[in-house]
C-alpha cells in the first residue's frame, strides 16, 4: 500500500487541469450494455474505479478497449449477466449494471453492495423502481436476482433523490414499453450527462437535470460517441486547496456551472473566486472566515465536498457548523483531523468546527475517498510533515493528486508503505 508524505506551509500557485468525472464515467460506461455495437468515450479519467467497471463489463462479456483517455465498449457479446460479490464489494457503483442488464437481457444477478465507511447505502429505491417497471426482484444469498418478461413504463416516485438510483432507473426505462415518469429524481450534472449520452444513442428523455424526468421507451438503442464531463469534485478540491494555503490557483477544464454552491461558500470564507470560460481562478485570503455548511442534493452544497471544507474551516477564525444530511456516517475524517490539531466536536450529523491558529503534521489514516483528500489538504497547510496512509482510497477518485499538487508548489511525494 502507498502513503503520501506532505510538508505543509507553502501557498499553492499555478494552473491545474481537471480530469473527466468519475461519477459521470461510471454510469455512462455501464450504459454501453444497452447496445450491441462500439460505443466510444473520451476524457475518461484514469482511476481505480474506472478499471473496476471496465473489468466488470468484460466479465459480463463485453469487449473493452482503452487508448489513453478514450475507451471503447462493445456489448454485442454480452453473455453472463452476473456482477459478482468480489467485484461489487470493491466498488459499489457496480450496481449500475443492474438497470442496463435488465433492459437488454431481461435478467441480472448482481451482488448487493453492502455498506461502506460512510453509511449503510441501501439500494431499496433502485429495486422498488425496477419492480414498478415490471421486474421480478428476489434477494437471495446476498444477490439481487432480477428478471422480467417485458419492462413496461410506469410512474416512479423516489423517496430520496438517489443519484445511482436515478441512473439505474433511467437505463432500465429507455427501452421499456411506454412512458416512465421519474419523480424526485436526482438533478446532478452526472444525471444530465448520462441522459445526453442515452439520447445520443436514440433514447427519448425529457427533463434530465430537473426533479421530474419523462422517458418514452424506444425499441432499440444504437452506439454513440461521447466526452465525459469534468469532475466537479476534483475541481472543488483544488479550489479549497487555493483558499486553504493562501494560494492562487487557476483550475482549468472545469465547468463553473456545476460549482455554484461551492463558489458561494468559498467567497463567504473570504476567498476570491474569478469565474472564466471553462476555468476558475481562486485566490486564498490572508485570514479565513468561519462558514456554516449544510450538505444537500444538487444544486445544494455537495456531500462529496464536506470533508474538504471541514479542513478549510479547521483553520478559519470562529466557529463553523457543518451538517451532513446525505450520509449517516460521513465524519470519519474528524478523528484523523483531530490528530492534526483540529478542534471539532461531532453530535449526530452535525460537526462544530472551531478554527485553530494552525494544524501540526502527523501520521494519519485514510478511510474513504473524500476523507483521504481532506487529509492531504490538511497536510498541505499543517506545520511539519503529514503522512497519509492507505491512499488506495484516494486513487479511486483522484488521478495522481500528489503530482498535481507538486506542480502547484507543494512539497509532496508518494512512497511505498
Ligand atoms: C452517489 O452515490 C455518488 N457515487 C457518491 O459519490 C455521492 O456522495 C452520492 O451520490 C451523493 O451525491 C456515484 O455517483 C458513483 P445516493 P449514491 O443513492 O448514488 C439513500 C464519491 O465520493 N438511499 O444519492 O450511492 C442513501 O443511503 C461517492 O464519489 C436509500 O436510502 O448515493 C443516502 O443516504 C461517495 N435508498 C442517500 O440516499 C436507495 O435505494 C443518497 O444516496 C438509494 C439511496
Amino acid at each position: 500500500m502507498d502513503k503520501i508524505i506532505v510538508e505543509g506551509g507553502r501557498p499553492l500557485r499555478g494552473r491545474v487541469e481537471i480530469n473527466g468525472a468519475k461519477n459521470a464515467a461510471l454510469p455512462i460506461l455501464a450504459s454501453a450494455l444497452l447496445t450491441d455495437g462500439w460505443n466510444t468515450y473520451h476524457n475518461v479519467p484514469g482511476l481505480k474505479d474506472i478499471e473496476s467497471i471496465k473489468d466488470l463489463l468484460a466479465q459480463l462479456g463485453a469487449a473493452v478497449e482503452s487508448n489513453g483517455r478514450s475507451v471503447r465498449v462493445n456489448a454485442a457479446g454480452l453473455c453472463c449477466p452476473e456482477a459478482s460479490y468480489e467485484l461489487v464489494r470493491k466498488m459499489r457503483a457496480s450496481v449500475l449494471v443492474l438497470g442496463p442488464l435488465l433492459a437488454r437481457l431481461k435478467k441480472a444477478r448482481v451482488s448487493l453492495p453492502g455498506g461502506c465507511a460512510i453509511g449503510a447505502r441501501p439500494i431499496n429505491l433502485h429495486l422498488k423502481g425496477l419492480a414498478l417497471l415490471g421486474a421480478d426482484i428476489k434477494l437471495e444469498h446476498g444477490y439481487v436476482e432480477a428478471s422480467a418478461g417485458v419492462l413496461k413504463g410506469n410512474e416512479i416516485d423516489l423517496d430520496v433523490p438517489t443519484v445511482t438510483g436515478t441512473e439505474n432507473l433511467l437505463m432500465a426505462a429507455v427501452m421499456a414499453e411506454g412512458r416512465t415518469v421519474l419523480r424526485n429524481a436526482a438533478r446532478e450534472p452526472e444525471i444530465v450527462a448520462l441522459a445526453e449520452t442515452l439520447k445520443a444513442m436514440g433514447a427519448d428523455i425529457q427533463g434530465a437535470g430537473t426533479a421530474v424526468i419523462t422517458i418514452e421507451g424506444v425499441p432499440k438503442l444504437h452506439p454513440a460517441e461521447t466526452r465525459i464531463i469534468p469532475d466537479r469534485i476534483e475541481a472543488g478540491t483544488f479550489m479549497v486547496a487555493a483558499a486553504l494555503t493562501g494560494g492562487d490557483i487557476e483550475v482549468v477544464n472545469c465547468d463553473p456551472e456545476h460549482l455554484g454552491a461551492v463558489f458561494h461558500k468559498l467567497r463567504q470564507a473570504g476567498a476570491q473566486v474569478r469565474v472564466g470560460d471553462g476555468a476558475v481562478r481562486v485566490l486564498g485570503p490572508e485570514t479565513l472566515h468561519s462558514v456554516d455548511i449544510k450538505t444537500t442534493p444538487y444544486p445544494g452544497f455537495p456531500t462529496d465536498m464536506q470533508a474538504q471544507f471541514m479542513v478549510l474551516m479547521s483553520v478559519a477564525g470562529g466557529l463553523s457548523v457543518i451538517s451532513e444530511t446525505i450520509f449517516e456516517n460521513r465524519f470519519i475524517h474528524v478523528s484523523e483531523l483531530r490528530r492534526l490539531g483540529a478542534d471539532v466536536m461531532v453530535s449526530g450529523n452535525t460537526a462544530m468546527v472551531r478554527g485553530v491558529s494552525h494544524l501540526s503534521g502527523a501520521p494519519v489514516m485514510a478511510t474513504d475517498l473524500r476523507a483521504s483528500a481532506s487529509l492531504v489538504l490538511a497536510g498541505l497547510v499543517a506545520r511539519g510533515v503529514t503522512e497519509v496512509r492507505r491512499v488506495y482510497h484516494l486513487d479511486r477518485g483522484y488521478e495522481a493528486i500528489e503530482k498535481k499538487f507538486a506542480q502547484l508548489g507543494a512539497v509532496i511525494r508518494r512512497e511505498k508503505e
